[in-house]
Formats: structure tokens, C-alpha cells, sequence
């Protein structure tokens, strides 16, 4: 941090910056500046340590993982579970949602994610039916999830912000609506943690699914889960490890039993670095606020937004309707997309356009080198 200009604060000191402007959020989150010394305090020591304090360090180390969740969805550490993805996360509930004979559906989008897609086709084999609302639907209309949420409708899996067009589902209408017809809802945040606040003591989610590779900055293989505390009982995961048991170091073959928490769905021996690493960025998003993130997202996208008519906006244009994506098609497309590979401007392209996240780190000056490269030279 490089303290106060001008009232705001400057957080982008305390991230590895690429040479140009990063605009790639919504792919990969920018590394923090402590990740390397946490990793060499939290991972490599006890392991170079290689004592019997070792895993009970590493053990301490992925429960700040959880704890570190815990604040940042207002929610308890017992109810997160450590996940490698999003998709391997998903796999698992579905495999574990206990079955019920009249209700055999379960809803998504083609919006969603192709990942959870592929993941919910399997579903198939254990019975269940998979409904995708179109493409061209509107997801932010509570209608378009009214009618879709009929009376044989077992699960809805639901995508917070989408990875195209950066749309905001309403959650939490559509998590009530789920709720009153006894329909179980799954939530994906993999776009949202970490740029829009998530309240789960607000929530009437069932379960969440997310990562911590984008907007919490906190590297790949850092997924978790999240269970709401009356329905854990209920599901019963058949993809389980010793992790999974309610008493880890009972040892005893024919004894399975499991955890009374969230983490009968953990598994064997955790991959403990990638939680270190992404406990210590969750704790930075933390420390620096999930809503003051947003408000800094928020002025720079409406920089980009007055520079561009609105007609070559495929986001949506309200805030409060969106994740921390602005998604442009413009015209003269190529040329745009060239200026800017040319001057270091880090994005994507996709089928809705150009994709471009401002983070925190990102500041003003650069939005301003981003807008110079839609202007014709
Ligand atoms: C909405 C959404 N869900 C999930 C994922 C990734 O899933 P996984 O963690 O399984 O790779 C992405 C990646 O871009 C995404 O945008």
C-alpha cells in the first residue's frame, strides 16, 4: 500500500503488476505481494521442518482457508469445505443430493459455465433430468425462474455473475422462490466472490460452490463448498477420503462415518499450499473490503462506459446489475483489440466481446491509456 492520495488509497502496491494495464480478472486474479512469504512460512518450513508439527501446522494453515471464507460470506467455518474446483465441487453434491421420487429435474442455464454443464450432464446417470433455460432467456426476470421452477423440479443450479455477458442473477429471490417449493438450490460464485458481497446469513441458499482464482486473487486449486447447516445431514457424498470421516485417525477399515460438518465432503490428504495461498489473499480481500472493491470497480468501469456508446455495451449498463466485468463489442472490433495488444492493455475477447475487469489494482491512469486505444488514430 502506498497510503492515501487524494483521500483514496492505493492498494495496488501491494500486488505483482504486469508490465501494461490487467484487465484479466475475471481469468486469473492478479498474485498478491505476501503470497511468497506466506507459502515459504506456512508450506515450506514445516515441510523443510519435517518434524511432527507438520501436518498439524498445515492442518491450522488450510483452517485459516475456512475461516478466512467464513468472514468473507458471513457465514461459520464449519460450513465451508475445501474444494479443488468449482467443478469437482459440484460433482460431489450432485452425487450426494438425497433422491426424491416425484421430483427428478434439475434446472441450469446455457449461460452457465460449460465446466458445471458437463459436470450436471453426469447427473444423468443417477437418474436425473437436465433442464437448460436458453441462452437467449432473461436471467435477471424473476418470471423466466418462476416458470421454470415447476412442481418436479428437484435441484436449480444457479450462476451468481455470468462468465459472458457479466449479468448478476438474483440470487436471492430466486434462492425464496427455490425455498417455498422445496427446491434445492446450488450456487455457483466462481465470477462474484470477491467483487460483489455475499451474505450467506441473508441467503436462503442450499449450497455454494465457488473458487478463488479470480477477483480473491487467490491462485487455482483453491475451490470450496459451502452447505447450509440443516441440509449437511442430508447429503451423503460418495466421493470421500479419510478427510471426510468424523474421526480422521480412527484407521478403522470397515468404520466409515461421516463428518458431522461440511467436511464429509473433503476427501483424501488436501492439496495444503494451494489453501495456504488463497487464505492469505482471501484475508487481504478482506482486510481491504469486498464493498470498497466494488465501489473502485465501479468508478473505473464508468470511465470505460462514457467512452463507448452504450448500444456497444453487452454488460448491463446498471451496477447493480452486474459482477466487475465490462463487456464491449465495438465497432472496428480487430483494430481496437490491436491498439491495445500493441500498448500492453491485458484482456480477452469472446463471443460478447471484449472482456475487462478493473480490480483494485487497477487505477485511473490506466483506464485512460484502455480508452486512448478505442479512438481512432
Ligand atoms: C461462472 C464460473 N464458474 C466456474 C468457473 C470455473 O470452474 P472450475 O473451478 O471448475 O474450473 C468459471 C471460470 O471461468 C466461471 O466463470
Amino acid at each position: 500500500m502506498t497510503g492515501p492520495k487524494n483521500n483514496i488509497v492505493d492498494y495496488s502496491a501491494q500486488f505483482h503488476k504486469p508490465d501494461g494495464a490487467y484487465f484479466l480478472t475475471h481469468s486469473i486474479g492478479l498474485m498478491p505481494r505476501s503470497t511468497g512469504r506466506c507459502l515459504e512460512e506456512q508450506y515450506l518450513m514445516p515441510w523443510k521442518s519435517a518434524d511432527q508439527d507438520t501436518w498439524p501446522n498445515w492442518l491450522e494453515a488450510v483452517q485459516g482457508f475456512t475461516n478466512a471464507l467464513a468472514t468473507l460470506f458471513n457465514s461459520d467455518a464449519d460450513l465451508f469445505c475445501p474444494q479443488s474446483n468449482v467443478s469437482s465441487g459440484l460433482a460431489k453434491v450432485i452425487q450426494a443430493l438425497p433422491k426424491r421420487k416425484e421430483r427428478t429435474v434439475i434446472v441450469a442455464s446455457e449461460s452457465d459455465f460449460p465446466s458445471a454443464g458437463f459436470v450436471l450432464q453426469q447427473a444423468e446417470r443417477y437418474g436425473y433430468t437436465i433442464k437448460l433455460i436458453p441462452k437467449t432467456a432473461d436471467l435477471q426476470s424473476l418470471e423466466v425462474w418462476e416458470q421454470a421452477l415447476s412442481n418436479d423440479v428437484h435441484s436449480v443450479f444457479l450462476t451468481h455473475v455470468l462468465y459472458n455477458i457479466n449479468a448478476k442473477t438474483p440470487i436471492e429471490q430466486i434462492t425464496k422462490i427455490s425455498e417455498q417449493r422445496g427446491i434445492t438450490s446450488i450456487i455457483d460464485v466462481a465470477q462474484s466472490a470477491g467483487i460483489v458481497p455475499i451474505d450467506l446469513a441473508q441467503l436462503s441458499a442450499d449450497i455454494v460452490v465457488g473458487s478463488c482464482i479470480k477477483w480473491l486473487c487467490g491462485g487455482p486449486g483453491a475451490g470450496y463448498l459451502w452447505v447450509r447447516r440443516s441440509l449437511i445431514d442430508q447429503l451423503k457424498p460418495s466421493d470421500v477420503g479419510w478427510f471426510s470421516h468424523q474421526n480422521p485417525f480412527e484407521f478403522k477399515i470397515d468404520n466409515f462415518e461421516y463428518h458431522q460438518s461440511a467436511a464429509r465432503f473433503w476427501g483424501g490428504t488436501p492439496s495444503v499450499a494451494a489453501y495456504i495461498a488463497a487464505s492469505n489473499s482471501i484475508e487481504q480481500i478482506n482486510t481491504i473490503g469486498v464493498s470498497n472493491i466494488q465501489k473502485h470497480n465501479r468508478a473505473l468501469t464508468e470511465l470505460i462506459r462514457a467512452a463507448v456508446p452504450d448500444e456497444c455495451i453487452s454488460s448491463p449498463l446498471d451496477h447493480t446489475q452486474k459482477g466487475g466485468t465490462i463487456v464491449l463489442k465495438l465497432a472496428e472490433q480487430a483494430s481496437v483489440e490491436q491498439r491495445m495488444l500493441n500498448n500492453k492493455i491485458h484482456f480477452d475477447s469472446r463471443q460478447y466481446g471484449i472482456r475487462l475487469s478493473p480490480h483494485i489494482y487497477n487505477t485511473a491512469e490506466e483506464i485512460n491509456e484502455l480508452i486512448e486505444c478505442f479512438a481512432q488514430p
